[in-house]
């Protein structure tokens, strides 16, 4: 009998729980974010009060989640979870506000999917924590405000960008994750095959590291890969060597980039030759949205170095064309 799609999901969902930090002691880099978080917490519970409101924004799988668990842990309260796209209509948000308990989290995961209408409504739960309820239809519809406990709105958004300003102003916070560099993804990597009571060398866990993307979620999805690898060859212990060659098998490429990634840099080397792109011409090329690009591609190919961001717009660097083409490009290339 095979697993169901849906049961697959909960599989890897248990999975990705097991290597999930639950306190800040565990939680690895990020350490701006982390300050202001623990400032807050600290502040929060010495006054017993509730937190307030947070936003964590950036890529996917670079551990907003598993901050959001964090903050529950850390001031000892209930998260109840949810997304934007699943909250359709006022109703539902009345709903889930409604059954929170004092200084409890609510939290917002996708929050710029938030339908129009809700993100209203939420203002004035964040602000003055009532919400006006519709009560009847027709001649008798009237409404009602409705007292809600103090509680926490942690939102979390791959783009930040798609925000709108009002809701944007609410939070307390606005923090943003950054891509990881090798040193924390390895030490990441050592927690998890630790977990996984896996007996990985540091070698090859910056091996791992240096092909994660910067990201956390990667760089645990290759421990399993690099652990089912070693189970067949009947290897126990995985150095540099045995993790490269199951890195390998995955046609990883040794900078981390994704195809998207590559096809970025490819298109701006390629149809471009190095000029300057506006990001909407480049989303075009690459069969991409724009708010895509800049926020989940754009970030990591900066960061690494392989294109800049220029008045005239996005351009691939020196750095970028040898990442693509395995060589310098010609001096003259960049002086078009
Ligand atoms: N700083 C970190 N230290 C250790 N593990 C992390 C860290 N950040 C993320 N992870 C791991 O990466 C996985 C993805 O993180 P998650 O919080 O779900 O990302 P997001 O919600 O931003 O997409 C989690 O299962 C967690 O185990
Ligand atoms: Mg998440």
């Amino acid at each position: 009998m095979s697993l169901s799609h849906e049961a697959l999901k909960e599989v890897n969902a248990s999975e990705e729980n097991k290597l999930r930090p639950l306190r800040f002691s565990d939680f690895t880099g990020q350490a701006k974010t982390l300050e202001r978080l623990q400032i807050m917490v600290g502040a929060s519970k010495a006054r017993q009060d509730t937190l307030n409101h947070i936003l964590i924004s950036g890529p996917p799988g670079l551990g907003k989640t598993t901050l959001a668990h964090i903050l529950g842990n850390e001031m000892g309260v209930h998260v109840h979870v949810t997304s934007g796209p699943v909250i359709e209509k006022a109703a539902d948000l009345a709903g889930l506000l409604t059954n929170l308990a004092e200084k409890d989290i609510l939290f917002i995961d996708e929050i710029h999917r938030l339908p129009k209408t809700v993100e209203e409504y939420l203002f004035s739960a964040m602000e003055d924590f009532c919400i006006d309820v519709m009560i009847d239809q027709g001649p008798n519809a009237r409404s009602i405000r409705l007292c809600i406990p103090r509680f926490t709105l942690l939102g979390a958004t791959t783009r930040s960008g798609l925000l709108s300003a009002p809701l944007r102003s609410r939070f307390t916070l606005q923090t943003r994750l950054n891509y990881y560099d090798k040193e924390d993804l390895q030490k990441i990597i050592l927690r998890s095959a630790k977990l996984l009571q896996i007996d990985l060398s540091p070698s090859g866990a910056l091996e791992i590291a240096s092909r994660s993307r910067g990201t956390p979620r990667i760089a645990n999805n290759l421990v399993y890969f690099v652990r089912d690898f070693s189970q067949q060859k009947g290897v126990s212990k995985i150095d540099r060597d045995i993790a490269h060659q199951a890195l390998q098998i995955l046609d990883i490429d040794e900078n981390g980039l994704d195809e998207l990634d590559k096809k970025i840099l490819y298109t701006l080397s390629e149809h471009f030759q190095g000029k300057p792109v506006g990001i909407k011409t480049l989303a075009i090329a690459v069969g991409e949205e724009p708010d895509t690009l800049s926020e989940v591609h754009e970030p990591f190919l900066i960061q690494e170095g392989y294109l800049q961001r220029t008045p005239q717009g996005r351009q691939i660097t020196p750095k970028g064309y040898s990442v693509i083409h395995g060589q310098q490009p010609l001096a003259s290339w960049f002086n078009l």
